[in-house]
């Protein structure tokens, strides 16, 4: 496999600082090493550059959306340089940085596919809209204005609307919905699993009933990875923590049959906040199941 690595030093989609230092984290562990030790071709494309002060849209009333031009411009600078990787035949592994970014990641992904897969790993469905979100952050938006859902600027991202179908979604760990995310969820049809779900079934089971559902249709699979999915006791480094997550050990059983089942075609690992993290917990957790996504 081919793997470009790029950090997106991105947090203005929520008010918690540190989220840009997680690139710089998870690259501590000694990834790119590792990587390159098991890879033979693996490239670091550095961290993506772009607007990083609180720029002077503030807080935030009635339908609007925090530090919207800041987060719009990064997100269009990332969806250019991951439409280029992917492009160029090569696996992007990104590293967040909130989960704005995601709107980048897949603009620039979808682009090349058809029919588009996405696995939404979080404790979060980041469904809201600008009319729906309690908070104005758009970390809490990606995978609507994904859907084309949002504020016309940000769904409108490379030119197109949709980047993906409601039906090539699979939302696993979530457990913690807004009232209107609830409803769009329930609207738009979207497969999703909770914590207890897991518990009952087995890991193995829902990853492959979810392996099963996706490949029906999809040419690629996106894994949208956001590390407060995982049980805050294990990875306490994120700015929005929920009780009762995913434990590691079965995060990593999924990471590792996906992996067996080599359909994942694009990553990314969002949300570590290093000034939140314990002895490097998190960023620590971030890399076992980068390490074990890309075996093979
Ligand atoms: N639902 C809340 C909001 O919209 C929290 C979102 C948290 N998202 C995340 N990517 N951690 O503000
Ligand atoms: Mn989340
Ligand atoms: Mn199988
Ligand atoms: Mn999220």
């Amino acid at each position: 496999r081919k793997i470009t690595v790029i950090g997106v030093p991105m947090w203005l989609g929520q008010t918690c600082f540190g989220t840009q230092l997680g690139p710089g984290a998870i690259r501590a562990t000694g990834l790119n090493e590792y990587l390159q030790s098991t890879y033979f071709d693996v490239v670091d494309a550095g961290d993506l550059p772009f607007i990083t002060q609180l720029s002077t849209e503030t807080p935030v009333a009635d339908g609007t959306i925090r530090n919207f031009e800041a987060v719009l411009q990064g997100t269009i600078c990332l969806h250019e340089k991951i439409s280029a990787i992917v492009a160029n035949g090569r696996f992007p592994l990104i590293l967040g940085g909130d989960h704005s970014i995601a709107i980048g990641s897949i603009a620039g992904i979808a682009r090349h596919y058809h029919n588009l897969g996405v696995i939404w790993y979080d404790a979060h469905a980041d469904s809201n809209t600008p009319e729906t979100s309690p908070s104005g952050n758009i970390q809490g938006m990606p995978l609507a204005a994904s859907l084309g859902f949002g504020h016309p600027r940000l769904t409108g991202i490379g030119g197109y609307r949709k980047k993906v179908k409601a039906e090539n979604i699979v939302l696993l760990g979530v457990r913690d919905l807004d009232p209107g995310e609830r409803l769009f969820i329930r609207d738009q049809g979207i497969k999703i699993f909770s914590p207890e779900d897991i518990y009952h079934k087995g890991i193995g089971s829902i990853i492959e009933e979810t392996i099963a559902y996706l490949t029906k249709r999809c040419d690629g699979i996106h894994l949208s990875f956001d590390l407060d999915v995982i049980d805050p006791c294990e990875a306490c480094g994120v700015g929005t923590p929920v009780a009762d997550g995913v434990a590691m050990k079965n995060n990593l059983e999924a990471m590792s049959l996906l992996a067996q089942h080599n359909i994942i075609t694009s990553a990314e690992f969002v949300e570590l906040n290093p000034l939140l993290d314990k002895d490097g917990q998190t960023a620590a957790a971030a890399s076992a199941l980068i390490r074990t996504l890309l075996k093979n």
